[in-house]
């Protein structure tokens, strides 16, 4: 695993979205696994003023979500079909029909591989070492399968998102399993502001796949770079 730091999650969120950008120049067919939450509304926004000023063709990009809430209606706002739409697909010329999220009966594991796997995956990082909602006691073989969200998952987002009603979070959700995150040629993963202090230091102190750390999967990966801002680096 590779660590960088950058001073300000400004900085490194525009270093993200130009390896993106390149990304999308250098292979008009790539595919993009994106995360919601707080941590890529930057990079989202990012991409979006590139594309203003560079017209970045994305129109046959494909991008492929980590998760998706269960119990809430798709046009609900808390969606993260909603987010996606509104911190970065409407912002940009991609082909909505090519834009996946995980569902209920669907094989997303399989819909992944046949349409050419992901070249870049963009990942967050739970206060408890989640990635997507792979909440610690995932295990390694994990694909996407139906979750329930830990209390501090459900607690953190009702902070976040739900106006700290932690009735309104749902308890579950959809998320492409460990397994299906290692399969991505390559893995970044961001994580951004003080809260994120405990999990970079864990992230460095690792050798080895511990269940109760799902985001330590990450040193089976042979691409994988750590991002954080001074904020999440001691
Ligand atoms: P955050 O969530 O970006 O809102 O901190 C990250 C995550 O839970 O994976």
């Amino acid at each position: 695993m590779q660590f960088i730091n950058f001073k300000t999650a400004q900085a490194a969120s525009e270093y993200v979205a130009k390896q993106m950008v390149q990304l999308v120049k250098t292979n008009p067919n790539a595919s993009f696994g994106l995360a919601t939450g707080s941590t890529p509304i930057l990079l989202y926004e990012a991409l979006a003023k590139d594309y203003q000023a560079n017209q970045t063709n994305w129109s046959q990009i494909k991008t492929f979500n980590l998760d998706e809430y269960l119990n809430l209606p798709l046009d609900h706002p808390q969606t993260y079909h909603v987010f996606m739409n509104q911190h970065l697909f409407s912002k940009i010329n991609i082909n909505l029909d090519q834009t996946y999220f995980p569902q209920l009966d669907q094989n997303y594991d399989y819909l992944i591989d046949s349409l050419g796997g992901i070249d870049l995956q963009i990942l967050g990082i739970g206060t408890n070492g989640h990635i997507g909602f792979n909440e610690p006691g995932s295990a390694l073989d994990s694909l996407t399968r139906v979750v329930d969200l830990t209390q501090e998952t459900i607690n953190v987002n009702a902070n976040k998102f739900f106006d700290g009603n932690t009735d309104l979070v749902p308890k579950q959700a959809i998320s492409m399993g460990i397994s299906s995150i290692l399969k991505a040629k390559k893995i970044i993963l961001l994580a951004f502001g003080q809260s994120k202090k405990a999990v970079v230091k864990t992230l460095k102190s690792i050798t080895k796949f511990d269940i109760n750390f799902p985001a330590s999967a990450l040193i089976l990966h042979p691409d994988v770079t750590i991002i954080s801002d001074d904020e999440a680096n001691e």
